[in-house]
């Protein structure tokens, strides 16, 4: 019988259920789910996934550890692994998905991976995270890329502005923002958002080779160069633009002062397009999406995945329905419709999607054609952890004033990276 018919079929009294390859009468028929989605946004794509899981017969036990980006909820993980009780899967980033892949923590869902014909339609980018040793470990569902601008189109228009093209013609519309008494840039001051921002001044500052030099090669001649003193001169220039609360705001916070008008711009990852959606705004009409001023055509990536731990037969089940799901190209194109993402599948059209989301399926198409399609680092795709967190340090040190200088910023990003080597 096949999976779906199967699965389908335990709708039916149990006595009259006959189990299929997959699952056995003892399963246990529930997916618990650890994830840091509670935004609007977030909650709504979230739903697409929890329904198409209830459809399959198994119930969600919601495990939600609130924090944008991930920090607080690899905390938990990390906990409830090392105590031997991981969920049936959590949402994870590249480089820690990896790392618990080669700390053997992963289970091996190659054969479904096999069955389904996962290797033709994930890119190979992606697919460095979810396979450790030609094992699938994880599975993704998106691809989310954090070099975009979101502006509202009212405020836009009240100010007279136009799309700015380069990092200039950015800080010039800002100022125009200031001078009509609107806040121009509205900022959540936390490190992940604030170096989330930054991978982005520092591919429009030196450009995407630069980028990969610096970010992806660790290439310490490009680390303590002049084009990355010059990038944190350029965060400071931005830090000039914020209101004065902006620090510990979350990013969500930031993206409804966008959507209500209060602020002109966000500086975030396309989950920001997911907040728009929530609040029934439309691209195009209500906001605008940009690429990052000076970025357009390289996309820096990171994806949602779900990593799948090693646990007792009888709850595999319930990680084979929720990958099954997950890699469905119609739970793809549903959920990422409402996340603000581009599906994971190169396989999934983009009749669905608004203008910003064929834009973004169209642009990871041609920088991976391109080879400008790289891993963010504020996001957990360029290196592991342990660098991503030196780097948190540097930038927000830098933004709140405990380091003074860009001189300073760069000896000390040379340091810390170093040090997390
Ligand atoms: C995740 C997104 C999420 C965002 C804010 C990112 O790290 O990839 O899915 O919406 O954090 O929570």
């Amino acid at each position: 019988m096949k999976f779906r018919a199967f699965l389908i079929s335990t709708a039916l009294t149990a006595v009259t259920i006959s189990y299929g390859t997959l699952a056995h009468a003892a399963d246990v028929k529930e997916v618990q789910m650890l994830h840091w989605w509670t935004s609007g946004g977030e909650a709504a794509a979230l739903d697409v996934i929890k329904q198409a899981v209830a459809k399959q017969g198994f119930a969600w036990k919601d495990v939600p550890v609130a924090g944008g980006g991930g920090g607080a909820a690899m905390t938990t993980l990390k906990a409830n692994v090392a105590a031997g009780n991981p969920p049936t899967a959590s949402q994870i980033l590249g480089y820690y998905a990896l790392e618990y892949a080669e700390q053997g923590s992963l289970a091996d869902i190659s054969s479904l991976a096999g069955k389904d014909g996962w290797d033709k339609v994930v890119p190979a980018a992606l697919q460095k995270f979810a396979k450790t040793n030609g094992k699938w470990g994880a599975v993704p569902i998106n691809i989310h890329s954090v070099n975009w601008i979101w502006l509202n189109k009212a405020v836009m228009e009240k100010i007279g502005g136009t799309e700015p093209k380069n990092f200039d013609e950015f800080v010039a519309l800002l100022d125009k923002a200031k001078k009509a008494g609107v806040i121009p840039l509205a900022l959540g001051g936390q490190p992940w958002q604030e170096a989330t921002m930054f991978d982005s001044i520092v591919a429009s500052t030196g450009g995407t080779d630069f980028y990969k030099k610096a970010f992806v090669d660790l290439d310490e001649g490009a680390l303590k160069s002049d084009t990355m003193k010059k990038s944190f001169d350029n965060l400071a220039k931005l830090r000039d633009y914020v209101d004065p609360n902006y620090t510990g705001r979350d990013w969500n916070l930031a993206t409804a002062m966008v959507i209500k008008g209060d602020a002109l711009v966000q500086v975030m990852g396309d989950w920001a397009k997911g907040e728009f959606a929530a609040a029934h705004k439309e691209a195009g009409k209500d906001y605008l999406c940009y690429r990052f001023p000076g970025t357009d055509g390289s996309v820096f990536y990171n994806s949602d995945m779900f990593a799948f731990f090693k646990v007792p037969a009888d709850r595999q089940a319930a990680q084979l329905a929720l990958a099954q799901v997950t890699m469905n190209p119609d739970v793809q194109s549903a959920f990422n419709v409402i996340k603000g993402s581009v599906p994971a599948r190169t396989d999934v059209s983009d009749a669905a999607f608004d203008i910003c989301g064929k834009k973004g399926i169209a642009d990871v198409k041609t920088a991976n054609a391109k080879g400008t399609f790289f891993g963010s680092l504020a996001q957990n795709y360029a290196q592991p952890p342990a660098i991503a967190t030196a780097y948190y340090d540097v930038v927000t040190k830098f933004m709140h004033g405990g380091i003074k200088t860009s001189d300073i910023a760069v000896t000390e990003l040379v340091k810390a990276i170093n040090a997390a080597k």
